[in-house]
């Protein structure tokens, strides 16, 4: 049974009527001057405020020597007439850094990670980007505590409540409440997201998964459906079948349905990548960092998270989430290197390498995505260490069908998830074929590794479908220190990202 505990996924957000309202803390931005000399500063929206309080203000920012640099806070007393004790204002960057959402987000990100144990705070950054300053907020308040006993949970609560300004200046995008509404939903599928990666293997195996998706899925009103490891095998996925019996832990293929009610709708296929745990099987990895294999189903909760929210927001496409589930563990039922596997739909694979296991479970679930005839396929995975090696921790590589590619990654750097289009060299291909099957699950050489990964994978599309690929493998889990609303764990990405599409396809097509 599914145990995942309810709990509060981030602070109280509400739209708030004057700068003079009663708060613990006022949240303020603040930019580098027009020139070297001139001072920081502080961006608060046109007519917040008079200018001998705003003249107060900046001489005691001054005098903190408060910097306007990515991330840095100052904390100075406010003006009487606020309704403030204090403010913090929070480095932006150059002015021209604000036309960025992303520069709102990370900003708000800072200040909730600052203002532990605070509970009220309003904030000025909203007249910038209301969504934004909302989703920086409540992702930079999130915490994860749920395996941590008194003797070491944190004493202060996490920021319990912001209070947004809109702007005043141009006209709101939206109606403020329906943003914020909005905001609300996409950062607690985020959240979600984070939620199921930092669960750690002992406690998030594929039933259990599977159970949670459910749970989850029943209450967004989906369509759910369940294949345990009798059905995979009576169906014929051997790809998962054959990642998923090295464990006692057997896997599961979660299908999650929203459909929007519109005859005439686009269809979107989601598919994930759920190793809830990789050792690397019988081609075992080495010890030293496999702790953070934990994260090997950040893909897999990443589309179920985005799969519910589009429910939530009522899209006008119909969204389809086909989630694979598996632990690769080696022992004497383990798949050996040299097997040969025959993937759902009948195309066989040799497997040279076991710790190669994600592409061998996602074809089969790209392969029975693409059955139900999709407009467009986005598969995620925390694929290859080749693409932290080419990308970097905090880039997506995005692979696929060249148009819908570019916009994918288009929209990922618009959002602030900042995934980048990489191509598939035509002459990786041939270095796919194996000896005695169809293919080979990885290449006789380690160049270009997120890339034939990709190649590997584009066998089994069907033809017509518009298809990107988004390797997170470092995106997905932070293992450094926490940055703007990125906290150390579980980073959520590349929900954003899917829902933005998932948008973008219901305005545009
Ligand atoms: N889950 C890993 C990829 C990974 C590595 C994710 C580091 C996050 C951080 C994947 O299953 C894997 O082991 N890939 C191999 C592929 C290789 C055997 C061709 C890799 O990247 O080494
Ligand atoms: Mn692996
Ligand atoms: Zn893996």
């Amino acid at each position: 049974m599914s145990s995942a505990p309810d709990r509060q996924l981030g602070p109280d957000l509400s739209i708030a009527t004057s700068i003079g309202d009663a708060a613990d803390v006022l949240v303020i931005g603040l930019v580098s001057g027009a020139d070297g000399d001139s001072p920081p500063e502080p961006v608060i929206g046109d007519g917040l405020l008079d200018d001998a309080r705003l003249a107060e203000i900046s001489a005691s920012l001054t005098a903190v020597g408060a910097s306007a640099g990515a991330g840095e806070v100052s904390r100075i007393v406010a003006p009487a007439s606020i309704g403030a004790a204090s403010i913090l204002a929070v480095g932006m960057g150059a002015r021209s850094a604000l036309d960025d959402p992303d520069t709102v987000r990370r900003a708000a990100g800072v200040a909730a990670r600052s203002l532990t144990g605070v509970e009220r705070a309003l904030t000025t950054l909203s007249t910038v980007d209301l969504g934004a300053a909302a989703e920086g907020f409540f992702l930079g308040a999130y915490r994860f505590e749920e395996f941590r006993s008194d003797k070491t949970r944190s004493s202060k609560a996490p920021l319990a409540s912001v209070s947004l300004l809109a702007g005043t200046g141009d006209a709101p995008r939206r109606d403020p409440a329906a943003e914020l509404d909005r905001a609300r939903s996409i950062a607690t599928a985020v959240a979600v997201a984070r939620d199921f990666v930092n669960t750690p293997p002992s406690h998030l195996y594929p039933e259990e998964f599977a159970d949670r998706a459910r749970t989850l899925g029943e209450s967004a009103g989906l369509e759910v459906e369940i294949l345990d490891d009798t059905a995979l095998i009576e169906q014929g996925y051997g790809g998962i079948v054959g990642v998923g019996k090295g464990s006692s832990r057997l896997p599961r293929l979660v299908r999650l349905a929203y459909r929007s009610g519109a005859s005439d709708a686009k269809k979107v296929a989601l598919v994930g990548k759920g190793v809830t745990f990789d050792t690397g099987g019988i081609s075992i990895k080495p010890a030293a960092g496999m702790e953070n294999m934990t994260s090997d189903m950040g893909g897999a909760a990443a589309v179920v998270a985005t799969v519910v929210l589009a429910a939530q927001l009522g899209v006008g496409v119909d969204v389809t989430a086909t989630v694979p589930m598996a632990e690769n563990m080696p022992s004497s039922t383990a798949q050996r290197p040299g097997d040969v596997l025959t993937q759902y739909g009948g195309i066989t694979v040799e497997v040279i390498n076991t710790d190669a296991e994600g592409r061998l479970i996602l074809a089969d679930a790209i392969v029975r995505a693409c059955a139900d005839d999709p407009d467009y396929l986005i598969d995620t995975a925390t694929l290859t260490g080749a693409q932290m090696v080419a990308l970097g921790t905090r880039t997506p590589g995005v692979m696929g069908t060249d148009d819908f590619r570019d916009r994918v990654a288009g929209i990922s750097r618009r959002i602030g998830e900042n995934g980048w289009a990489m191509p598939f060299p035509e002459e990786l291909s041939a270095d796919l074929k194996s000896r005695v099957a169809d293919l080979a699950n990885v290449t006789n050489h380690r160049w270009g590794g997120m890339l034939s990964a990709g190649i590997f994978l584009r066998e089994f599309v069907a033809d017509g479908v518009e298809w990107a690929h988004i390797d997170v493998a470092g995106p997905a889990f932070n293992t450094g220190g926490p940055w703007g609303y990125t906290p150390k764990g579980g980073t959520g990405v590349p929900v954003r990202t899917m829902i933005s599409v998932i948008e973008d396809i219901a305005a545009l097509g």
